[in-house]
């Protein structure tokens, strides 16, 4: 986390990215987000995405719902969200919605 914190910092776009575990963001990326506590807020952020992936469909609204609070309380800019069940993953519509999402994050 140290190493991320300077990052954090810097940031002006943050992109979460993470399987589903159990309706919910995955515990590898729950420790970073919670650890965001100590500085707040990222203060050059502006604009954020969220990427989700799982195996069932109708898993993501913990997700969805996570990701909104903490976006509504930074107050940045949402640019999208891509969510990926097993038989969307690897594909070419989902490559080009990331592709898309890209393109909205750096203009
Ligand atoms: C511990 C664990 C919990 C999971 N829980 C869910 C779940 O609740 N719903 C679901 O659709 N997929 C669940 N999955 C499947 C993952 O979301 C799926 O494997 C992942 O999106 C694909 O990414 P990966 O290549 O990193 O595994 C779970 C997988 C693991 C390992």
């Amino acid at each position: 986390m140290q190493e991320l914190y300077p990052l954090l910092a810097e940031a002006e776009v943050l992109v979460l990215a993470a399987p589903i575990y159990y309706f919910t963001l995955s515990a590898q990326i729950q420790a970073p987000i919670q650890r965001i506590y100590n500085m707040n807020k990222p203060g050059n952020l502006k604009k954020t995405a969220l990427l989700a992936s799982s195996y069932s469909p109708n898993v993501y609204d913990g997700a969805i719902g996570e990701y909104r609070g903490i976006i509504n309380y930074w107050g940045v800019e949402d640019t999208g969200i891509v969510t990926a069940k097993i038989d969307e993953q690897k594909t070419d519509a989902t490559r080009n919605r990331i592709l898309e999402l890209v393109g909205k994050l750096s203009a």
